[in-house]
């Protein structure tokens, strides 16, 4: 999968991206980031990117040409292009999934008051929000997206691990995880875990996820409950 980044601050990206598993995706060519600095795309001498907004008010706007011009110069027939604004819908796993299978994705990222809305009437195909909070820019939006889309990309995650055994995606919360030594600091390790009788950790796993789906997300229980 590609991934295309319009933005004023592509060294944000740099530290997020280039570490861990996404980092691995990219070194691996699983995932193909294309950093743009909209900046980059201005014809004027000063690299202006921003103006007053007409009818006036606080703040700039992100001016439409140079991300018209940044967006001309990339292939975007088959690229689902995605603006960040709290406008948007909001995101969640069945959405990283559906972006997940895309070839191409864009991401614009805006800052300041946002972008000249004949950008978005000309480009945009989905409108996306990370929350229900305001931001100072699209570009923490947009790393979390790409980071949830591109774990869901078949091989960026170990074979061992699948995103189908986990949290939210089975519709409910995972079981608690412990790891050596079995007893700290006269806690203890519950018992089935240390029994190497696999059926019973499995139930005992799945009674744990019902019982903590029910205590901390009665949202997510009764839709599990329906379904
Ligand atoms: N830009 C500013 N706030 C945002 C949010 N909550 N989600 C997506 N983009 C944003």
């Amino acid at each position: 999968m590609k991934i295309s980044v319009l933005t004023l601050f592509p060294h944000m990206f740099a530290g997020p991206m280039g570490e861990s598993i996404i980092g691995r995706a990219v070194d691996n060519n699983l995932l193909e980031l294309n950093l743009m600095n909209i900046r980059d795309y201005t014809k004027n001498k000063h690299k202006k990117v921003d103006d007053y907004p007409y009818g006036g008010g606080a703040g700039m706007v992100m001016q439409a040409d140079p991300i018209f011009n940044a967006l001309e110069s990339i292939d975007t027939k088959n690229s689902r292009i995605i603006y960040m604004t709290p406008k948007g819908k909001v995101f969640n796993q069945d959405l990283a999934i559906e972006f997940s299978k895309e070839e191409h994705l864009v991401f614009l990222c805006g800052h300041y008051e946002g972008v000249d809305q004949r950008v978005i009437d000309h480009w945009v195909t989905d409108e996306v929000s990370i929350g229900d909070y305001v931001l100072t820019g699209g570009e923490l939006p947009a790393m979390v997206m790409i980071d949830s889309i591109a774990r869901m990309i078949p091989g960026v995650l170990g074979q061992k691990v699948s995103y189908m055994d986990e949290s939210i995606y089975s519709g409910l919360l995972e079981y608690p995880h412990y790891t050596r030594p079995s007893e700290y600091r006269g806690m203890l390790v519950p018992e089935v875990l240390l029994s190497g009788n696999h059926k019973k950790i499995e139930q005992w796993r799945m009674d744990k996820s019902l019982e903590i789906t029910r205590e901390k997300r009665p949202d997510l229980y009764k839709k599990y409950k329906k379904l």
